[in-house]
């Protein structure tokens, strides 16, 4: 099935259920979606989480090419959208002021905040080296299946 189904977004959100449904754990369901999105989300190069420490949002569990360890509160796109509580998609990474470079090919990006009980708990965020690459279906689904994690910790 490809990105542009319908169904697509639907099908990925029931896999993710699914997988989510054997743990409660943040960190084991972080690292099992991660894989599960760079898996099944055509042209993308990198999709992981962050979690915040402090005043700083921490690398959790990824795919793709090793990344920024961490990344301060309302810095970078990872960190904009941690401060905003908004779904960040930016279309040309090079027009987003503060972007932050982890793998130089990445062109465009998306990041879901994640908030647990009111509280933010950090960031889903994928990255493509495609122009362009995330749509406002894209988006819808993104933050829906940031909400089946969400709801699959404890
Ligand atoms: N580009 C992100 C940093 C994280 S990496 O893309 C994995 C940002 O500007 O927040």
């Amino acid at each position: 099935m490809t990105q542009n189904h319908p169904l697509f977004w639907q099908r990925l959100l029931q896999q993710a259920q699914g997988l989510l449904s054997v743990s409660d754990n943040r960190i084991t369901n972080a690292a099992n979606l991660s894989a599960l999105l760079f898996q099944e989300l055509p042209d993308i190069n990198w999709a992981g989480f962050y979690f915040l420490h402090g005043q700083q949002l921490l690398l959790g569990p990824f795919q793709g090419k090793p990344a920024c360890a961490s990344i301060d509160m309302g810095k970078g796109v990872c960190g904009a959208a941690a401060m905003s509580g908004k779904t960040i998609r930016v279309d040309d990474v090079d027009e987003f002021d503060g972007h932050i470079v982890c793998d130089a090919a990445s062109r465009s990006e998306i990041v879901a905040p994640l908030f647990k009980d009111g509280k933010l708990l950090g960031v889903l965020d994928i990255d493509s080296a495609q122009h362009g690459r995330f749509s406002a279906d894209d988006e819808t689904g993104l933050n829906a299946l940031a909400q089946v994690y969400l709801d699959s910790i404890e």
